[in-house]
């Protein structure tokens, strides 16, 4: 039953889509939507992992649905939905801790970063590539578009796949195949040494509903340089802002853009680049980019994310129920007569 091109990918509903969720990940869920089996899950249960308002929840998991239809995910090409609507997500993440290695959990980089900064080390924090892993394998995704942080849960994935199929004597699970692309690492404009991300802090992301004053504040306050390190060609800051700049250029398509990010890079090269011209460049691109998705979340209504939810719930729920089932069978849990 599995697909060899169904796609899976998942984003938490944790507060406002960045410029790093979307060149790294959402961007791509948008072109590959149009030849790939799309399965696109706002991972709440994850969010539990973490420090979050119970009370806020529910309104950034349905302004996350907002978000992402507003960027140009289509409800007729893609299956976007809730993963808690389906607790077959937990369940799996359960079966699966079985067949997953203790110590490998030990060595994932975003569980020894994240529990450095915790008071309280929540186990589900540890669990959660467990997870990760029972969202892709429930529908027997084979592609997984993301991020670069996400590369080493991906790797887990793989272990564990391979784990059960050998356990249960049969290739139940595809192999998953990573997707990563050109934005899979956006820097913090505040400090390029780091990536962007929310939990940071306001200065180090750029909202894609953010105001376009508050964007150009915080472009025109990008960190950048006063001279190379040695051995250097381009420093951290000055880089990430290209690279912004020409995941923009792609998106909108403009040959004038391009002509103008190549003189950029040749005066750059011959150390003439005033940064405040990269920086004014990079700001109308991305108010070019950022406008039309911007009018288009202004004009959607809750209830149409709802009704999106609800079908998309159900076409999840057909596969998951399917696989949940083939998987209690193959582990040796007695079916209910
Ligand atoms: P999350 O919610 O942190 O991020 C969603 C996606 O955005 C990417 N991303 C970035 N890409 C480039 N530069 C950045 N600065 C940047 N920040 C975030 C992430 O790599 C991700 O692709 N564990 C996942 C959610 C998840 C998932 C899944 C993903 C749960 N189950 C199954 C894929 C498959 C997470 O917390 O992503």
């Amino acid at each position: 039953m599995s697909a060899s091109n169904r796609l899976f990918s998942g984003i938490q509903p944790s507060g406002a889509l960045h410029l790093g969720n979307y060149f790294g990940a959402v961007r791509n869920w948008i072109s590959l939507q149009e030849k790939y089996e799309s399965f696109i899950c706002i991972v709440d249960y994850h969010t539990l992992s973490g420090d979050y308002s119970p009370k806020d929840l529910p309104k950034l998991t349905l302004e996350m649905a907002l978000d992402l239809l507003a960027c140009g995910v289509d409800p007729e090409k893609t299956v976007l939905f809730v993963q808690s609507h389906l607790p077959e997500h937990a369940e799996l993440c359960w079966i699966l801790s079985a067949y997953t290695s203790y110590g490998d959990l030990t060595r994932m980089t975003q569980f020894k970063e994240k529990a450095q900064r915790a008071q309280f080390i929540k186990a589900a924090l540890f669990n959660y590539p467990v997870l990760q892993a029972a969202d892709i394998l429930l529908y027997k995704a084979s592609h997984v578009p993301v991020g670069e942080d996400q590369i080493q849960h991906l790797e887990l994935v793989r272990d564990v796949t391979k784990r059960f199929n050998q356990a249960v004597g049969k290739t139940c699970f595809p192999e998953v195949k990573p997707i990563v692309s050109k934005g899979a690492r956006i820097m913090s404009l505040a400090n390029p040494e780091t990536k962007m991300s929310k939990s940071l802090g306001e200065k180090h992301y750029i909202g894609l509903m953010e105001d376009l004053k508050s964007i150009e504040k915080k472009v025109k306050s990008a960190v950048t340089d006063v001279g190379l390190q040695e051995g250097e060609t381009m420093s951290p800051g000055v880089a990430n802002l290209f690279t912004l700049l020409e995941l923009c250029q792609e998106s909108l398509g403009e040959e004038k853009l391009r002509q103008e990010i190549e003189q950029l890079r040749v005066e750059h090269g011959s150390g003439r680049l005033r940064y405040s011209d990269l920086k004014e460049v990079l700001y109308h691109a991305l108010a070019n980019l950022l406008k039309p998705i911007q009018d288009r979340r202004r004009h959607l209504q809750v209830k149409d994310a709802e009704k999106v939810l609800r079908q998309g719930r159900e076409r999840a729920k057909s596969i998951a129920e399917k696989v949940i089932k083939e998987v209690r069978a193959l582990v040796g849990l007695l079916p209910q007569k």
